[in-house]
């Protein structure tokens, strides 16, 4: 069962330069209990799509067309006050960086214990409560000493958890995870995947893993959407994905740095395009080496190509047939 289903998403920012469209006819959906990454590099519209998702897309932008049921309701069409029902309690978000995420001029137990007793009108104590139920499942060590300070006082890696207590307080069905680990040392990112590994297993919680790592995905996720400018160019299982990937997809998986082996980071050649003024056609067309004429004239459309996988290419056939 889909607890997620985006269809024909469109985020677009407004801005003096021109109309950038960040998230452009994005469609996927992510199951219920299931760990989704959504991957692609840097701009190609991850963080607007969960921001679309808890409508809470920065201006210039807006969501300008398209669907997000979320249990089967149209969060599009929901007002502002409705919302309010939605964040936190039902869709929740971890950022990037723990250390601006957090108030540091509360300690964790108040400004923690206040999202309880906002949404689910406790008191206090029962507030500190579950706080401290909840920093407990991020293993965070001494719970009930750790509510007394302050942000400040805790390393990254354990703000980072404290940022993950405060997004299952109030046990959202639906977690965003928007690239969790990349303002930590690789240490510390190890110990937090592990940590979201866990807690998917133990409280069955949908997780949808924003990332550009690969590597990461290959650890955490069942499934896969690659995302590329705005585009959706692969959706599929994980396994399938590794064994015949979309041509960017082969580009990313490429640049995937190996431990085990003395090999250098591979970026992919050129930049990502411009979102004002997209490449037409297949926007990954300037940088695809197995483009021809057709690819830049045409967009492909997403195809589904069998066994859950669906790619958006004009030449999956003969690059599957040639692989
Ligand atoms: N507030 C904004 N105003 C104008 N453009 C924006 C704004 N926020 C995002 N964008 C544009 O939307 C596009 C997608 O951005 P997004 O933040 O979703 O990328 P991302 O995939 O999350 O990248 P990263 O890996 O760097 O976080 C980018 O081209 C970005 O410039
Ligand atoms: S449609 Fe063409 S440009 Fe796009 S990925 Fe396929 S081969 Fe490359
Ligand atoms: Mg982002």
């Amino acid at each position: 069962m889909n607890l997620l289903e985006i269809s024909n998403l469109k985020t677009h920012f407004f801005t003096e330069a021109g109309v950038v469209k960040a998230v452009d006819d994005v469609s996927f959906n992510v199951e219920k209990g299931c760990t989704l990454g959504l991957v692609g590099e840097s701009g190609s519209g991850k963080s607007v799509t969960a921001q679309s998702v808890l409508r809470i897309v920065p201006k210039p932008g807006r969501i300008v067309d398209g669907k997000i049921l979320f249990d089967g309701e149209d969060l599009v069409q929901k007002k502002d006050g409705e919302m309010q029902r939605y964040r936190g309690k039902r869709i929740s978000l971890i950022f990037q960086d723990p250390t601006s995420s957090l108030n540091p001029l509360f300690t964790i137990g108040n400004q923690l214990s206040d999202i309880v007793i906002q949404h689910d009108k406790v008191k206090k104590d029962a507030a500190i409560e579950t706080v401290i139920k909840t920093l407990k499942l991020t293993r965070l060590p001494d719970p009930e000493e750790a509510i007394r300070r302050y942000p400040h006082q805790f390393s990254g890696g354990m703000k980072q958890r404290i940022c993950i207590a405060r997004a299952l307080l109030l046990n959202p069905q639906l977690l965003f995870a928007d690239e969790p680990t990349t303002s930590l040392d690789v240490t510390i990112q190890a110990q937090i995947i592990s940590l979201l590994k866990d807690l998917q297993k133990d409280i069955g919680m949908t997780l949808v893993m924003i990332t550009h790592d690969m590597g990461v995905v290959a650890e955490m996720c069942k499934c896969v959407v690659v995302l590329y400018a705005g585009h959706v160019m692969e959706i599929g299982p994980i396994e399938t994905i590794f064994e015949a990937p979309h041509p960017y997809t082969a580009a990313l998986l490429k640049a995937v740095p190996r431990l085990d082996q003395t090999r250098k980071l591979i970026s992919i050649p050129g930049n990502i395009p411009n979102l004002i003024t997209p490449p037409t056609g297949c926007r990954f067309h300037p940088r695809c080496e197995y483009a021809v004429a057709l690819c830049k004239e045409k967009k492909p459309p997403l195809e589904d190509v069998g066994g859950d996988h669906f790619i958006s290419c004009h030449r999956w056939r003969e690059l599957r047939r040639g692989a």
